[in-house]
């Protein structure tokens, strides 16, 4: 009977997972959000050394080598959602 009684004031094992689960889905949640999502830029010597809006768009403009798609964002950070090639010559972000 005494085990019991305890019970109520004390987190059982369920109550432990389902704060776990909590805290898992929160971490998830926490750490997604800074995750860049998309196609990185390409890690070649163009785009190592790229470091400007207006050079990007001189190749991936809608005249460029390359252009991107017309419903593309028209936000001007590329690098807030395509991450940087390792060993970006630019400043950090
Ligand atoms: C000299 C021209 C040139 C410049 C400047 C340039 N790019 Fe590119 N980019 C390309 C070409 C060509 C491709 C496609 C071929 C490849 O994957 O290398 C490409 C591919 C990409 C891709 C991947 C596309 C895909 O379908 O996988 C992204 C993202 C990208 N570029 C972003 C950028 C960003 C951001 C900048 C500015 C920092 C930039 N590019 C500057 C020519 C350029
Ligand atoms: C708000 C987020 C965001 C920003 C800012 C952004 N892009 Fe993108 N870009 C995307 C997404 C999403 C895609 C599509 C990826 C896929 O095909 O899965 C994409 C695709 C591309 C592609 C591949 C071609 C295409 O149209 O699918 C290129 C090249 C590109 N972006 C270049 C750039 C350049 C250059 C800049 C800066 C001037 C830039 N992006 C800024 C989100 C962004």
């Amino acid at each position: 009977m005494t085990e019991e009684q305890k019970q109520p004031w004390k987190p059982g094992k369920r109550d432990l997972l389902f704060l776990g689960i909590i805290a898992a889905v929160v971490i998830a949640l926490v750490l997604g959000t800074s995750e860049r999502k998309t196609i990185p830029a390409p890690n070649d010597e163009v785009h190592r050394t790229t470091t400007s809006r207006a050079a990007c768009m001189s190749c991936h403009g809608a005249d460029g080598v390359s252009p991107r798609r017309a419903t593309h964002t028209q936000v001007d950070k590329c690098f807030l959602c395509h991450a940087q090639p390792e060993g970006w010559v630019g400043d950090s972000k």
